[in-house]
């Protein structure tokens, strides 16, 4: 077991992370507030951007293969390095997740907006 330094960049906020646990479940021992929803790498509310460092999340499913090299779902992450992260920063995959979820909800998901309207 290692321990190591992750610090969140513009907070001022670091702690000390083993390489055993999340980075997310030692932010909420500690009082972080970082933000999180399904905790199982779905739904990529915890993401962060690896500024500096690497991390180990095999079961990060809602991050392509590439993505998973420049951000860290923090709930599925584990530190393999001293980190440095910037929270809140989203990889590009959840634009076009979003983009599909708002057009399911226009057009109930059929893909063709403008059908709805007819
Ligand atoms: S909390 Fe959903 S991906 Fe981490």
């Amino acid at each position: 077991m290692a321990d190591y330094t992750v610090e969140f960049v513009g907070t001022g906020e670091r702690l000390t992370v083993s390489d055993t646990e999340t980075i997310l479940s030692r932010c909420i021992e500690e009082g972080i507030a970082q933000e999180y929803s399904c905790r199982v790498g779905m739904c990529l509310a915890c993401s962060a951007k690896i500024l500096e460092g690497t991390v180990t999340q095999p079961a990060a499913r809602g991050l392509t293969e590439a993505e998973r090299e420049a951000y860290a779902l923090t709930c599925m992450a584990r530190p393999q390095s001293d980190l440095v992260l910037d929270r809140g920063k989203y990889p590009p995959s959840i634009e076009g997740d979003l983009a599909a979820e708002v057009d399911a909800d226009v057009d109930g998901g059929d893909g063709d907006a403008a059908a709805a309207d007819d």
